[in-house]
């Protein structure tokens, strides 16, 4: 069996707190992390090799084993569903989902509709909430529907809360908060249970001291 340590990392927001995390766990990752378009950088001397994914598709690569372990947002794991193991919580990235939409909004009786990249975390929102909605899957750039006219309210992520105000809309519910996490296929945490824990480990006390 490889020894080789497969971790897939969200491209984007997450990257970089990320790469500074396991840096300060002392992996020595090299530049070209942060300034190639590579998609597969081995680190050799760590025994690592890290595969840079489309956040939303990192517990997939996982699941299925191609990567030991992820690093994952909280948003993601709930819409994704996949059979992998949470096993740390990074606390980087730091925000949660909320429902938005243009202000004095009032909720409809016929037809609303929502739009969101979380379809099936919206949909079971709604459910638990009791409400009957029609939810439009989008990509990004989620907050352009209710201004077109394209649905009612959004499901998003908010951060600093600027995209919302800069684009004249205001929270109307607080659903979740969410961080990232590392999640581990279910298998390879028996088969290299050592080395994942050994680098749980090392990150659990970067975050403890990140707290502090
Ligand atoms: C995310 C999210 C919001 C925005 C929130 O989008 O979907 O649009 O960030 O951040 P803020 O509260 O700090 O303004 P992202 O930038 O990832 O791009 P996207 O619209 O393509 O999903």
């Amino acid at each position: 069996m490889s020894d080789l340590l497969t971790v897939a990392m969200p491209k984007g927001r997450i990257f970089e707190e990320a790469v500074e995390l396991l840096r300060k766990a002392g992996y020595d990752l090299p530049d070209e992390f942060e300034n190639s378009r590579k998609l597969i950088i081995d680190v050799p001397e760590e025994k690592m090799r890290f595969i840079l994914a489309k956040p939303m598709d990192v517990p997939t690569y996982v699941e299925h084993g191609v990567a030991d372990i992820g690093v994952a947002g909280k948003d993601v794991m709930i819409e994704e569903e996949r059979d992998v193991y949470e096993v740390l919580d990074l606390k980087i990235s730091a925000c949660y989902l909320a429902v938005a939409g243009l202000p004095g909004y009032a909720k409809k009786d016929i037809n609303p509709k929502v739009a969101s990249k979380y379809p099936n975390l919206a949909t079971q929102y709604f459910k638990e909430q009791g409400e009957q909605v029609e939810i439009i899957k989008l990509n990004g750039s989620i907050e352009l529907a209710p201004l077109i006219g394209l649905a009612d309210r959004i499901v998003d992520i908010v951060s600093t809360g600027q995209t919302l105000k800069e684009n004249g809309l205001v929270e109307l519910e607080t659903i979740v908060p969410i961080t990232s996490r590392i999640i581990v296929n279910p298998v390879s945490y028996r088969l290299k249970d050592e080395r994942i824990e050994e680098m749980v480990e090392r990150l659990s006390v970067v975050v403890e001291e990140e707290l502090r």
